[in-house]
């Protein structure tokens, strides 16, 4: 045993399941921003929550409630979701940008998911410099052709498991 830091420890249990998550823009658009913190919650109710940077584009999307999309991206998106997890969208629409095809949900999310969690948000938690966002799931979407891809050591590399007896 040794004693570790957060960001060591981080990198030692990846690799992450990595998401996307969707969140309405005024005049129809999504924003697109990339998260591993991320977890499921509650089963009855469906539950799952996520904790946002509150400097991000997103939190200030979410910050007074609504709905969004979660989305487990396909490895077919892998690059386009390491670029949605660097660039905010403030700056860049990202759909657009990286021509992410999208799905017309109630909050449309990237085709290429292989699952897709559409929620309201039921309440926000400061933790540090981040909010925690706890929701309450309404409908949740599957693709078995895609192919989950994960956030592994430092989470700049995004690809699938190797060994995925679940997901062959
Ligand atoms: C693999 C990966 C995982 C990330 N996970 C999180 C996370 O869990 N929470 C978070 O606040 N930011 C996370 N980020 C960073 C945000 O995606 C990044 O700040 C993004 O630019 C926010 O976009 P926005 O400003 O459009 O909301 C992650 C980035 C990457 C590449």
């Amino acid at each position: 045993m040794q004693k570790i830091t957060m960001s060591e420890a981080l990198q030692c249990t990846s690799p992450q399941p990595v998401s996307i998550v969707c969140s309405p823009m005024p005049g129809g658009m999504v924003n697109l921003a990339t998260v591993a913190w991320w977890t499921y919650l509650e089963s009855d109710p469906a539950m799952i929550g996520f904790s946002m940077w509150k400097e991000s584009f997103t939190y200030a999307l979410l910050q007074g409630g609504g709905s969004l999309a979660l989305c487990i991206p396909g490895e077919v998106i892998a690059d386009e979701t390491l670029k949605c997890g660097t660039v905010s969208g403030r700056d860049v629409s990202k759909a657009i940008e990286y021509n992410i095809e999208l799905y017309p949900a109630k909050v449309p999310f990237p085709v290429h998911s292989r699952v897709s969690f559409i929620c309201t948000i039921e309440k926000m938690v400061e933790v540090g410099d981040c909010g925690f966002f706890i929701c309450n799931i309404e409908e949740i979407y599957f693709n078995e052709e895609e192919r989950q891809i994960f956030a592994w050591g430092s989470s700049q590399n995004l690809a699938p498991l190797t060994c995925n007896m679940n997901q062959e």
